[in-house]
């Protein structure tokens, strides 16, 4: 993955807990790199070492590691570094949610080697839809909550988010049921 990801991990790990635990991630990850380029992609193995080892030295569980990474994804990733892409997204929860499947397309714009999840809505009522979110990465499935939740407070408004298909469970991707 870009290195823009394996750097969020490092300023989420920095921010909320110091330069030192930070330090102490990076070796545990045995991930011999000073600092990781925004736009340089690494293997996927580096982002997987470096969450597993965040959930080591934080005593966390890794589905708690992803899930926050998600929200900080979205709150400052996301929010701060690219806010104009995340409004092209929609002006609500609803319309970011719909137009979701074309999100990484005009992420790939800036990063041109991207391999971006795939998603599709269904079931699109009201209050809530089906997101399904098909990858060839596995283990994303808390990580993909959390961006959900990020854009929960993003937008203002609470959603619950009932995980109905998961590859852990047989099915080819995942899907959550949203509703607000
Ligand atoms: C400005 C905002 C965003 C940027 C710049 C961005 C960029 C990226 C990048 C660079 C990757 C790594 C893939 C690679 O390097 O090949 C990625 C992966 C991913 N993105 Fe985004 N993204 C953004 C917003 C979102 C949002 C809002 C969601 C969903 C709600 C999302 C869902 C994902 C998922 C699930 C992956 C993991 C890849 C996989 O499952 O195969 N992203 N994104």
């Amino acid at each position: 993955m870009y290195g823009i990801v394996n750097k969020a991990i490092e300023e989420l790990v920095t921010e909320n807990f110091g330069e030192e635990v930070w330090e102490q991630v990076r070796e545990k990850s045995g991930i011999d790199i000073d600092f990781f380029l925004s736009n340089e992609a690494y293997d996927d193995a580096v982002t997987y070492k470096l969450a597993g080892a965040a959930s080591e030295v934080l005593n966390l569980p890794l589905t708690d590691v992803l899930i926050v990474f998600g929200e900080f994804w979205v709150l400052n990733t996301g929010k701060k570094k690219y806010g104009a892409l995340m409004e092209t997204g929609g002006a609500n929860l609803k319309e970011f949610l719909i137009n979701l499947p074309n999100f990484h397309n005009r992420v790939a714009l800036i990063y041109p080697n991207l391999q971006p999840p795939e998603f599709m809505v269904s079931h699109v009522e009201e209050n809530g839809l089906h997101l399904h979110y098909y990858s060839h990465r596995p283990g994303l499935k808390e990580f993909v909550r959390g961006l959900i939740q990020g854009l929960s407070k993003l937008y203002q408004t609470p959603v619950e988010i009932r995980i109905i298909a998961s590859r852990d469970e047989g099915s080819d991707h995942e899907i959550y049921a949203i509703s607000w």
